[in-house]
Order: structure tokens, then C-alpha cells, then sequence
């Protein structure tokens, strides 16, 4: 078995480590960064029934959920099409208005969970055209699916999604600018930076592990007896959040909760004393002034407060009480980049706790039932 962990303690670890390359094995002949072009040939199938959709639907269960939250804003905002975000589990026993001319982006890891495989074959029935982000080539999704895009992540033994979910987000992200180049919604200077910072991705996950491992490590001492955690972001850093928050529950059974940041005044605020950490996504983009007077409402109630910050950002990381520096990145790129910490905090607090973060508690990696 150590031999199959490649030195590492964990799979989880060694699958947190594999994200460059697993970022990278997505992207390739994907995206070609001289030229600027996206080839999705997944894409090319479906554009007639993509550029006639009004909406699309996607549909998901637990972390690949928050992947489809993020790319409901990353698609949202850059191909102006409305996007719904559905649970599998709710989606199929509601009577969904789904029909022929509906375009369903199913997101699975496994490509097995049951509860998205049964919504999606309801769907299909009702005409829906499916269109699978999966990383498990030939499995029942991605067999389901008319369409689809392989997030080629390679293997994910560790229950608790690491490499799979960066690398969706790297596949939506691909789908949701090649989308916004056909509608013309995107200019060649913005579709251009996006390109090359997306390229630019697996360095930067590396110059994390690299530059904030220690300083992550320290945190996760420092914090390891929270019996509750906060993680806030907004906008784009909002589906990071829940995801961090979820990280954290699954491995070191600390109960978490994600919320939006502005929100948190509308019930969460009511938890905040000295001994609640609070965890913000504050790294520069338009709405970072916004984050910061959240984080000043955390700060008069003595709450502990962690920070991803962009690198360098002084002002911000003097605020909190512990920082975690994110290399400077395009705030659509930036969400993949922040998730990298939230893994390696979970994964530091749950060893700390003494947890099996390989395979916790009353999780299965994949749900084949329901
Ligand atoms: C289980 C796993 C999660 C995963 C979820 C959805 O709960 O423990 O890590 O996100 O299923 O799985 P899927 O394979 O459909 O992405």
C-alpha cells in the first residue's frame, strides 16, 4: 500500500499533491496557450442544441455540487445563458419542468452516483440533451451522457474529493469560455488573459504546496480543538467556501458550515465568539473592499480570523489573525487556486485529530444507492 501511496502518509495527500499534474493531464489538447484556442470536441457534438438552449440545468451531488455552483457563475457571467444549479436528489423527485430543449451538464467524479444517474435518465426521457463532466471513463454517466468532457483526473482512492473536483472546475472552466467564443459574449483580450492564466493554473497550485504548506501546517495546530468552523466568501469564492467547509466536516468531524459572506449577518453572526474561527476567501477581485468590512464585523465580535489573501496583500492579512497567500490570478482563476489550502487545513486538522482521512467515518467514495 505504500507503494501505491508513492511515499506519501495518505492518498489524500498524495492526490492534494497530484493536482498540478492532474490539472494539467485536463487541459492538454484542450487548450493550446500559442494559438489561444480551446478544442472541446465533447462541445463541437452538442453546439447546434447549446447555442438554442434558454437555460441549463446542471446536475450533481456533494463537492462535484459545488463545482456546479461555481461554473453556474463562471458560466452566467461570461455567456449571459441562465444557469440552475440542481441536487440530484431533489431534481429527480420534483416533477422537474425538463424537456428537448433543455441542455443538462451532469457533473460525477465516479460517473456512478445513483442519484444523478436516475435524474439524468428521467431527464433523458423527458428529451433533455445530457452533457457529462465525469472523470471515470466508461462508467454509467459518462455512458448516459450524449456528450461530455473526461476531467482525465486519473484514479481518486481518498473518500473526501481533492484532485477530481480542481479538475472539474478546470473542464467547466474550458467549457464555460469555448461556450461564451461561440455566443460572441467574450472579447478576444479577456477570453485571451483567460486562456493563458487557466494554462498558468498547475505552476501556481504548485507554488502553493510548495510556499504555504508549513505556515497551513501551523494553522491546523493552532485550531485543531474548534469544535466549529465558519468559511465565508463571495461571489466566485462563495461555491470554495461551502467546499472548504465540507472538506473540513468529512475529514476531521469539526463541524463546518460554508456560507456566503454577506449572509452570515441573517443568522451565523449570532455563533461568533473568541473561540470561533472564521475562515474568510479574501483574495483581490471587484468585491474584496465588501469581504473586508465582513471580515471588520468578525474582528469587533473577537472571532478568530483566517484569511486566504492574495499574495502581498499587507492590508489584508494584517487584519486577520493567520493568512494563507494565493498567488495573484484573474478572479474567475483564483476560486481553483484557494481551494488548495482548504484541502491541505482539513487534511493537517484531521490527522492532528487522529481521524482516518482515507476513508472517514460512514462516507462511501462513491453512492450507489440512495
Ligand atoms: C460521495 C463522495 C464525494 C462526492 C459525492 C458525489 O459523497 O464521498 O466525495 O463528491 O459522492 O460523487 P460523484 O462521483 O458523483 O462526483
Amino acid at each position: 500500500a505504500s507503494i501505491e501511496k508513492a511515499g506519501y502518509p495518505h492518498f489524500m495527500l498524495k492526490e492534494i499533491f497530484e493536482q498540478p499534474k492532474a490539472i494539467q493531464d485536463c487541459l492538454r489538447g484542450r487548450l493550446d496557450s500559442t494559438t489561444h484556442q480551446i478544442t472541446l470536441s465533447g462541445l463541437e457534438k452538442v453546439k447546434d442544441k447549446l447555442l438554442a438552449a434558454h437555460r441549463i440545468i446542471i446536475v450533481a451531488c456533494g463537492t462535484s455540487w459545488h463545482a456546479a455552483l461555481l461554473a453556474e457563475y463562471w458560466i452566467e457571467e461570461l455567456c449571459r445563458v441562465p444557469v440552475e444549479v440542481e441536487y440530484a436528489s431533489e431534481f429527480r423527485y420534483r416533477n422537474p419542468i425538463v424537456g428537448p430543449d433543455d441542455l443538462i451538464i451532469a457533473i460525477s467524479q465516479s460517473g456512478e452516483t445513483a442519484d444523478t444517474l436516475v435524474a439524468l435518465e428521467n431527464a433523458k426521457q423527458h428529451g433533455a440533451t445530457i452533457f457529462g463532466v465525469v472523470n471515470v471513463v466508461g462508467s454509467s454517466i459518462a455512458r448516459l451522457s450524449d456528450s461530455g468532457i473526461y476531467t482525465h483526473a486519473g484514479p481518486e482512492i481518498g473518500v473526501a474529493s481533492t484532485k477530481a473536483f480542481t479538475t472539474q472546475l478546470a473542464a467547466l472552466l474550458l467549457f464555460a469560455i469555448k461556450l461564451a467564443q461561440y455566443k460572441q459574449k467574450i472579447d478576444t483580450a479577456t477570453s485571451d488573459t483567460l486562456i493563458n492564466e487557466l494554462q498558468a493554473v498547475p505552476d501556481k497550485v504548485q507554488e502553493i504546496l510548495n510556499s504555504q504548506l508549513e505556515k497551513i501546517k501551523s494553522i491546523a495546530h493552532k485550531y485543531v480543538d474548534a469544535k466549529d468552523f465558519l468559511y465565508l466568501g463571495r461571489g466566485y469564492n462563495f461555491p470554495i467556501a461551502l467546499e472548504g467547509a465540507l472538506k473540513l466536516k468529512e475529514i476531521s468531524y469539526i463541524h463546518a458550515e460554508g456560507y456566503p459572506a454577506a449572509e452570515m449577518k441573517h443568522g451565523p453572526i449570532a455563533l461568533v465568539d473568541e473561540n470561533l474561527p472564521v475562515l474568510f476567501i479574501a483574495t483581490k477581485d471587484k468585491i474584496q473592499e465588501k469581504i473586508i468590512s465582513n471580515m471588520q464585523e468578525i474582528k469587533a465580535r473577537s472571532g478568530q480570523l483566517i484569511a486566504l489573501v492574495s499574495t502581498d496583500d499587507t492590508f489584508v492579512s494584517s487584519m486577520a489573525d493567520d493568512s494563507i497567500e494565493i498567488p495573484e490570478a484573474h478572479e474567475i482563476i483564483a476560486p481553483i487556486l484557494s481551494t488548495i489550502p482548504l484541502q491541505l487545513l482539513a487534511y493537517y486538522i484531521g490527522i492532528a485529530r487522529g481521524c482516518d482521512v482515507d476513508k472517514p467515518r460512514n462516507l462511501a467514495k462513491s453512492v450507489t444507492v440512495e
